[in-house]
């Protein structure tokens, strides 16, 4: 079957304010998410009738759409789109609506089993006017609707609850709603199912939306809606009720500090923001996370597991996508070289098909920043599952998640969870992030090595002296570099390839390195573990191509160093990442990184490269923060 994939971003009001501005607000902060179409519908309360506006392409064109058009209702949903099938056009942008132009529906996710739903829906006589999985949804809300009133059921919102609860049950797949019926101004009607959605309480107001920025400026108290849950939000309160249709009662929360700051200060992009952000990231992890044993006067992790749940565990097994992946790839290193367990790391979405076979006293690590990775919480459940129906206790699930957002799916699902703190993070390209899922590995790996006593005092003791310098390392190296890599960037903003090599614990470095300028600058690039250069990609090689190079100082230097020799005498530009050491007067440009212990050389290797990848693709011209057909949360496999 064919797949439309839509991730999108969905915000949805009732109250007694004006919606428009809200949604516009919403829509604003939820743009990372997709941005290819993005559209409104508001109920008008004099007609109730549903206005709907969409435009093709960023939200901007949608405000020049209605810049001089009056909507004033109070109750109304909007959308930003991010798709793969088809092309992102008016006809294909939400609000979708039915055939009577009276309800209205916005969605991320997808339905899996649209086409057999809309063959079915095109035999009774409904005309379709998108190419979407989505559009199903408002013909067959409809269609309810109609038989309910057959019922003698009046026109309201729990009317509109009930049509809703009998469509999903026929959907397969997963989404996050949120409907509008013009016979019940005053009401929305939203569902999930495997896809985020959190409610904002105002006053007598909500909002719904896909995430909390979309809120954190409307609402601090929220409620996130539980996997498979509808609601109906009128002013005057709201009703929520789980799949068993069992009216559901829970107490609100409150919105993390880190959750409401979207500020982009005066910096061009928020990209560039956050990696100015990562010495702050740091010092967050070594306030929250290190603190001293007072009796000892040794350094401990303070992560939230009793130490008998790291005592048991005798091998790890991470799952990640993208840039998170990566960071798990550091980790595992550190896991098996620093404090001696087996590790295996997983692309989510192959591990989700080909698990490997189940062993005992396995620590599985789900690592998503946006913890709505739709690979990666599908596949931390399907472990979950194998392993919860094994009757040996020692094949029982021993989860961990790492996460930047509490409130997300995996952050209500698992109890183990370290929080990496890094506040929002806006451009679509991971790095504060990463650096900071980086710096929970180090914590679980110091954490191992003490408790399976695989690394004595000093050796441990040294490491986390060196996280503790971390924040003044970064400052200086950004200092350095953002006007050298701007420099760079300059000279090579043109080029068609870039090789990253890096080998050990860089070997994660260079791909992220290759990951980041490829995703922002749309220019090819490619992570190889340096030796491996000689069995095929070094015939890539010439004076057009040129060669990044992380050089630290450690167990392969002098290998590194003699990879690079080899690319240099194919005629590429070396590039080396790298302390002005004895080895490293090869590079043509060296971006000098400090000489430190190398267990914590790939915290300061990345920096450069994230400068440089954004210099370059700012020197294109590029939208460095939205880069095109990506969104920063992936909620559909
Ligand atoms: C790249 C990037 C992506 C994400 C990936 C996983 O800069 O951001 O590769 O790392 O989509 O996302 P999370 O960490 O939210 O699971």
């Amino acid at each position: 079957m064919k797949k439309i994939i839509c991730m999108c971003g969905i915000v949805a009001v009732t109250g007694y304010k004006k919606a428009l501005p809200l949604l516009i607000n919403g829509l604003e902060k939820l743009e990372y998410r997709g941005y290819d179409s993005a559209g409104i519908a508001v109920i008008n309360p004099d007609t109730k009738n549903i206005i709907c506006n969409k435009a093709e392409g960023k939200l901007t064109n949608l405000l020049n759409n209605i810049s001089n058009k009056h909507i004033h209702g109070t109750v109304g949903i909007g959308h930003t789109r991010w798709a793969t099938h088809g092309k992102p056009e008016v006809k294909n942008a939400h609000p979708h609506i039915d055939s009577s132009g009276k309800v209205a529906v916005v969605q991320n996710g997808i339905i899996e089993n649209y086409q057999e739903l809309k063959d079915k829906l095109e035999k009774e006589g409904i005309r379709f006017n998108s190419d979407t999985d989505t559009e199903v949804i408002p013909h067959l809300i409809q269609k309810e609707l109609l038989a309910l009133n057959k019922l003698n059921l009046e026109k309201n919102g729990s009317t509109l609850l009930v049509a809703l609860r009998n469509v999903i049950s026929d959907l397969e797949g997963s989404y996050a709603l949120a409907v509008l019926w013009a016979d019940a101004p005053d009401s929305l009607v939203v569902a999930r199912k495997q896809a985020p959605l959190i409610i904002g309480l105002g006053e007598g107001e909500f909002i719904c939306a896909s995430d909390t920025p979309a809120i954190a400026n409307f609402t601090k108290i929220i409620l996130p809606l539980e996997d498979e849950e509808i609601a109906l939000l009128t002013p005057l309160g709201i009703e929520i009720y789980d799949s068993n249709n069992e009216r559901q009662y829970r107490n609100p929360i409150h919105l993390h500090v880190s959750e409401q700051v979207i500020d982009k200060k005066d910096y061009k992009h928020y990209m560039l923001k956050e990696i100015y952000d990562q010495p702050d990231t740091a010092k967050y992890w070594i306030e929250k996370f290190l603190f001293k044993d007072s009796k000892t006067g040794q350094y401990q992790i303070d992560y939230p597991f009793d130490t008998e749940f790291f005592e048991s565990i005798e091998r790890i097994e991470i799952v990640a996508c993208g840039t998170s992946k990566h960071a798990a790839m550091v980790g595992s290193f550190l896991l098996e070289q620093f404090s001696g367990i087996p590790t295996n790391v997983f692309y989510a979405s192959e591990f989700r098909y080909s698990p490997p076979p189940l062993l005992p006293n396995t620590l599985t690590i789900g690592v998503t920043q946006s913890g709505e990775t739709a690979d990666t919480i599908a596949a931390i459940n399907m472990e979950i599952k194998r392993r919860s129906s094994m009757s040996d206790e020692k094949y029982k699930p021993n989860l961990v998640a790492i996460t930047n957002r509490m409130e997300s799916s995996i952050g209500r699902q698992i109890s183990n969870i370290i929080d990496i703190g890094a506040g929002v993070e806006i451009g679509v390209a991971a790095t504060k992030t990463f650096f900071a899922q980086l710096l929970s590995f180090y914590g679980l790996a110091i954490k191992f090595a003490q408790i399976k006593g695989t690394q004595n005092n000093e050796i441990i003791n040294q490491l986390i002296s060196e996280l503790t310098k971390l924040p003044p390392l970064i400052e200086e190296l950004l200092e350095k570099h953002n006007k050298t890599s701007e420099k760079l960037a300059h000279d090579f903003f043109n080029i068609k390839d870039v090789i990253f090599l890096g080998r050990g614990i860089n070997y994660p470095i260079a791909l992220e390195g290759a990951l980041k300028l490829k995703e922002i600058s749309y220019i090819h690039a490619a992570g190889y573990p340096a030796g491996e250069m000689k069995h095929g990609p070094i015939a890539l090689l010439d004076k057009k191509v040129p060669v990044i190079s992380i050089a630290t100082p450690g167990v392969v230097f002098d290998k590194v160093i003699s990879n690079a020799q080899e690319a240099k005498a194919r005629d590429s530009y070396l590039i080396g990442i790298a302390p002005e050491c004895k080895g490293t007067e090869i590079f043509d440009y060296l971006m000098m990184i400090p000489e430190t212990n190398e267990w914590i050389s790939p915290l300061l290797a990345i920096v450069p490269l994230q400068l440089l990848s954004y210099h370059i693709a700012a020197h294109r011209g590029l939208d460095v923060d939205q880069p095109r057909n990506l969104a920063k949360s992936v909620t559909v496999e």
